[in-house]
């Protein structure tokens, strides 16, 4: 068995209080674990050549802030549950484990962000700024953050100067702050045929018309956005080019390029959705890649971190950067500077990393189920996706089959829900599979899914 000895040279401040720091990473980066031991404190103050009252006192402020837990006799134990009780989830993170099976909510599965939130908020108890996150942030303030998010967009595909950074609180928020600044009531919105819906109900209330734009096969259509600019002199697309929901199509890089072309030859704006990049172990480049001068790059910690952190990156180039900010202090003043440090923390220590290997990998988990259990029928998936998109055979309509699946206890959306013409809504469903608490409760609806595309449909007697 190996010893854990934390490796405390060149980190400045008090010993116990790295020997905490330490314990908390640990935790954070997964190399102690539930149940391992720590050497005793004795042994430990030998090893780092530290007195017994610096260890002494490290494991009782460990303790305090749960990460370990002393049992008399039986010697020192890590506490990946952090400060709540073993077996009680994280509030952000509840999924129930009985109950309706719920394929409608596009959410990451459950999984470390709780131990790696109880690690931060230890370290950051360490830390003697906490003041700092209390007040209003200066821009100067927000420099820190604003690298960490360069960072991560880099990770992106994007190489990005953390000045064209501008913080939101959430994806929704910078979709939001984009509209704000870029559009005035009456201007026309380009968007997928069928898209993020929020998104329709934020055109809505800014007065924006919206106007949707053929999609094929291999994304958004070059052609058919090149006459929409023509036919409505819009200034504006928004789309979501990589892991669209609900189609799960990624435009290849040479359709962003052609799609780049059509929005220079009309001066359009783009607004690019990525919040699902990050699942794609070979993406392709962003769009803003492509058309830098014009793309707003948003991005955010729901679906990669956890949702209930609120954190957005939008990435702008300088014509759009005044507004954009004008546009944030306009709506929130400033993103929450506690919650912003928490993924900048995760960012810089590689937590992030880690939490969206976690994603990803559960996600090909649940999408080889999902390609078992569905074998046969037309969908379309991504393997790294957490939604799939299921076109329904002829005889069933997708409301019907919605409310047939939901009398069997399994929640979906069908394509009404996404559709900016609600008419021309195809007879499909999404299937989103990462948020269900277990991959047998997705393997047990994905069962009812698959039994209920045998049915005869809304067009027989069968549907009770
Ligand atoms: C496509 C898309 N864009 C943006 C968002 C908003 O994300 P956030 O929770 O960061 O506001 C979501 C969340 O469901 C989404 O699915």
């Amino acid at each position: 068995m190996t010893i854990w000895l934390p490796n405390l040279a060149d980190r400045p401040g008090p010993k116990y209080r790295l020997i905490v720091e330490a314990i908390g990473e640990g935790i954070a980066n997964g190399s102690l674990t539930d149940r391992d031991r720590l050497p005793t404190q004795r042994d430990l103050a030998f090893r780092l050549g530290v007195s017994l009252n610096t260890v002494s006192r490290a494991y009782a402020e460990a303790v305090k802030r749960g990460f370990l837990r002393g049992e008399v006799g039986r010697g020192t134990y890590v506490r990946t549950g952090g400060p709540l009780p073993a077996d009680e989830p994280a509030a952000h993170m509840t999924r129930p484990k009985d109950g309706p099976i719920d394929f409608s909510l596009n959410l990451p599965a459950a999984g470390q962000a709780q131990a790696a939130l109880a690690a931060a908020l230890g370290s950051l108890q360490a830390t003697t700024a906490l003041a700092s996150y209390l007040d209003y942030q200066t821009d100067g303030d927000q420099v820190r953050h604003a690298n960490a998010a360069a960072a991560w967009i880099g990770q992106l595909g994007l190489n990005v100067s953390s000045d064209d950074v501008v913080l939101t609180v959430g994806a929704q928020h910078g979709l939001m702050v984009a509209m704000l600044a870029l559009m005035r009531p009456g201007d026309v919105l380009l968007t997928e045929p069928m898209s993020y819906a929020p998104v329709k109900a934020m055109a809505r209330h800014l007065g924006l018309k919206l106007h949707p734009v053929a999609m094929d096969a291999g994304g958004l259509a070059p052609e058919a956005l090149d006459a929409a600019c023509r036919t409505t002199a819009a200034k504006t697309l928004y789309c979501l080019p990589t892991l669209h929901t609900p189609t799960t199509i990624t435009m290849t890089a040479d359709r962003r390029q052609e799609i780049a072309v059509v929005a220079q030859t009309h001066d359009l704006t783009v607004i690019e959705d990525d919040v699902f990049g990050f699942l794609l172990p070979d993406r392709p480049p962003p769009l803003a890649h492509f058309a830098p001068e014009r793309t707003v790059f948003i991005t955010g910690a729901s679906k990669s971190l956890a949702p209930g952190l609120r954190v957005g990156y939008l990435h702008a180039p300088n014509q759009y950067r005044r507004s954009l900010r004008a546009a944030v202090n306009l709506t929130c003043w400033m993103p929450p500077p506690l919650m912003a440090e928490i993924a900048s923390r995760w960012i810089e220590d590689g937590t992030a990393q880690r939490l969206n290997a976690f994603q990803r990998s559960e996600a090909n988990a649940r999408q080889a189920i999902a390609r078992r259990t569905l074998q046969g029928h037309d969908l379309s998936a991504d393997p790294f996706g957490f939604h799939l998109w299921l076109p329904l055979p002829p005889h069933w309509r997708a409301d019907a089959f919605r409310v047939a699946a939901e009398r069997r206890g399994v929640k979906v959306l069908t394509a009404e829900t996404f559709a900016v013409d609600q008419a021309a809504a195809p007879q499909a469903i999404r299937l989103c599979l990462s948020h269900e608490a277990t991959q047998e409760r997705v393997a047990e609806g994905l069962a009812v899914i698959a039994a209920l595309l045998q049915e005869p449909g809304d067009a027989g007697v069968l549907v009770v």
